[in-house]
């Protein structure tokens, strides 16, 4: 399974790179503009913190079926087109340039998907990846059990579209969707970092230490 960061805080990436296998990092309009840099300069940064194994995932801009592919075409080339994925809303301009966008052979993640029917016919389209948006889903109904049910429904099909969960606000969405065998992911580092800063872990080690002190009078392991 891969697991992206969906941030552009390069500081972020590499340090939680050095901590866990990080596969890659997707980005939106929204993410990538409140960065506050311009986006050549984010993507040269991007590759100063990233290996070329790790993925960029990037969104288009344009509104229209030519801008996009357009735009996709730029971001494919970024990297001559290895390890980099295209990012297409799920709007009718956006279907369209999908649809062009996968028969030029470019790498495309479907995003912007708030319902698992959204996400079928961009499946059947043949792209690569799939971004519901759990949390935003779990705004109107039961999103979560929704991109469940689409992990299932490509299965079902032997679709190649990889559901990339996204849009989560915390820790319990996450796990739900790693326990429903979600085969790629993508959460804030926000989140990450909750998934493995539990309170627990230092008050045990501490305890640890502290026993280990009073038995031995040193916290070395005396081997
Ligand atoms: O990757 C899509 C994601 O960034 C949307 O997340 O938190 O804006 O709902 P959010």
């Amino acid at each position: 399974m891969e697991f992206f960061l969906d941030t552009a805080d390069t500081a972020e990436i590499a340090a939680l790179s050095e901590i866990l296998p990080i596969d890659g990092v997707t980005t939106n309009p929204t993410i990538l503009s409140k960065s506050g840099k311009k986006p050549a300069d984010f993507f040269a940064e991007l590759e100063g913190v990233l290996t070329p194994e790790q993925k960029i995932i990037a969104q288009v801009i344009a509104p229209d079926k030519e801008g996009m592919l357009a735009d996709a075409r730029k971001i494919n080339q970024i990297r001559g087109g290895k390890n980099i994925v295209v990012k297409i809303p799920v709007t009718t301009e956006g279907y369209k340039a999908m649809k062009a966008a996968v028969a030029e052979g470019i790498s495309v993640l479907a995003t912007g998907i708030y319902s698992p029917d959204q996400a079928f016919w961009a499946a059947k389209i043949g792209v690569d990846y799939l971004a519901p948006y759990v949390n935003r889903m779990d705004n109107y109904g039961d999103g979560v059990g929704q991109v469940a049910e689409l992990i299932q429904t490509l299965k079902q099909y032997g679709m190649k579209a990889k559901v990339c969960a996204a849009s989560f606000k915390n820790t319990a969405q996450v796990h739900k969707l790693l326990a429903a065998g979600t085969p790629a992911i993508t959460v804030n580092p926000a989140v990450v970092r909750a998934m493995i800063g539990h309170l627990g872990t230092p008050f045990a080690v501490d305890q640890f230490n502290a026993d280990w002190q009073a038995a031995y009078g040193t916290c070395e392991l005396g081997l």
